[in-house]
């Protein structure tokens, strides 16, 4: 019914995927999908401006009620009306709560490779950064339990998770959350859980919201989503933190107003109630698409670029590339899938600690233009 295959062209719309890309790149980098939105995202839209009046947003009524419906019917957890805030987008509101839940000279522990912007959230404030790097067995990624276990001290006030994992596409388990969260409980660290990907999760796999766990772990999160990457509206610049602890709400709130941030643009307003509201059909044909374009590419490179592996994703529409069958370091990786294969993609060491040796590649795109990217890809390693 909707028509992912369609060739949008991004050029010229202050577009930081296409128009920032070198010409002749073929742009499969940062997170966003070259599909247009829900057609009824887009009526919202239009509707609003049509009206020609934009004042200040007061209340964010519908959007809150259209999120409580969209999270208990599929994340089976139905937050509470006040437990919801909102912000300019997550990595903004990542920033805040950090403000807001530390003290300069605190640590807070990420779990790279990950989401390059941890890096930076989590050295901010004054705040001492601690790596508890993922491992990989070869097949699957898996967070490091023991090394957590060593690296913990009084000091240790946040965990930054990212749950849906960018860029290695776990769908952590509801095991390996419940061990987590109730380390984390047992050491007095608050998580904040960035589950920005939850939306897109394939088939066989279930995103379970941390906060959704225990009425204990549900206390010790806070829970950042938005509906930015499930339907592709990033540049609209709304995301939600959900907070049941009454506390820890109340001093990101305090952050939030002040930063003068506390109402969401209009746009955003009717745009994110319209997207949950309506917008599940789209997300269910969408998740069909996406699923149907990681096979293609997983047997595409298997069988004629047998030099790179797929860790095979879970969710999250980025494929993480092990490349270290190419024999190159990160520098000539690099050079080679720009100046040979044509293709701007992430470099691996974007990601922090573990990232060296791998690429991640957005493919929420149209299949022709993957199957363009795969080919470029093939011809590179082979030529
Ligand atoms: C884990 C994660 N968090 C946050 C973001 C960005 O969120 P926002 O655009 O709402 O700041 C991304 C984008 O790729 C992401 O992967």
């Amino acid at each position: 019914m909707y028509d992912f295959d369609k060739l949008m062209a991004r050029e010229n719309t202050n577009c930081a995927k296409w128009d920032a890309a070198e010409k002749g790149l073929l742009p499969m980098w940062v997170a966003d999908m070259d599909f247009q939105s829900p057609p009824e995202v887009i009526a919202a839209l239009l509707e609003r401006a049509r009206h020609g009046v934009f004042g200040y947003s007061g209340g964010c009524g519908g959007w809150f009620e259209a999120l409580m419906q969209w999270m208990t019917k599929r994340c089976g957890w139905a937050p509470q009306r006040e437990w919801i805030s909102t912000g300019p987008g997550v990595v903004a509101a990542l920033y805040m709560l950090v403000r807001a839940l530390t003290e300069p000279g605190d640590r807070i522990i990420i779990q790279p490779p990950v989401y390059r912007p941890f890096y930076n959230v989590a050295s901010s404030n004054g705040c001492e950064l601690l790596e508890n790097p993922l491992y990989f067995d070869g097949g699957k990624y898996r967070m490091d339990m023991e090394q957590l276990k060593q690296m913990v001290d009084s000091r240790v006030k946040l965990l930054i998770l990212c749950s849906p994992h960018n860029p290695v596409g776990r769908v952590w388990s509801r095991e390996e959350l419940l061990a987590l969260g109730q380390f984390c409980l047992e050491h007095g660290i608050t998580v904040i859980s960035d589950e920005i990907h939850s939306d897109l999760v394939f088939p066989g796999f279930k995103h379970r919201v941390l906060a959704s766990l225990s009425k204990e772990l549900e206390q010790n999160t806070v829970v950042c989503n938005a509906p930015s990457k499930t339907f592709n509206i990033p540049g609209i610049q709304a995301s939600n933190v959900i907070i049941a602890n009454e506390s820890l709400r109340s001093a990101y709130r305090q952050v939030l107003r002040g930063s003068g941030l506390a109402l969401p643009n209009v746009f955003a307003v009717a745009a994110v109630e319209a997207a949950y509201t309506y917008g599940e059909a789209w997300l269910e044909e969408l998740l069909l698409y996406l699923e149907e374009n990681y096979r293609l590419a997983g047997s595409f490179i298997a069988e004629r670029i047998p030099e790179l592996k797929i860790v095979e994703p879970e969710g999250t529409y980025l494929l993480w590339l092990d490349c270290r069958g190419l024999g190159l370091n990160d520098e000539e990786l690099d050079s080679f899938i720009k100046g040979k294969a044509k293709l701007l993609l992430e470099p691996g060491t974007i990601f922090g600690t573990g990232g060296s040796g791998f690429q991640r590649m957005n493919i929420a795109c149209p299949r022709s233009r993957l199957l363009e990217a795969l080919q470029r890809l093939e011809e590179a390693v082979g030529g």
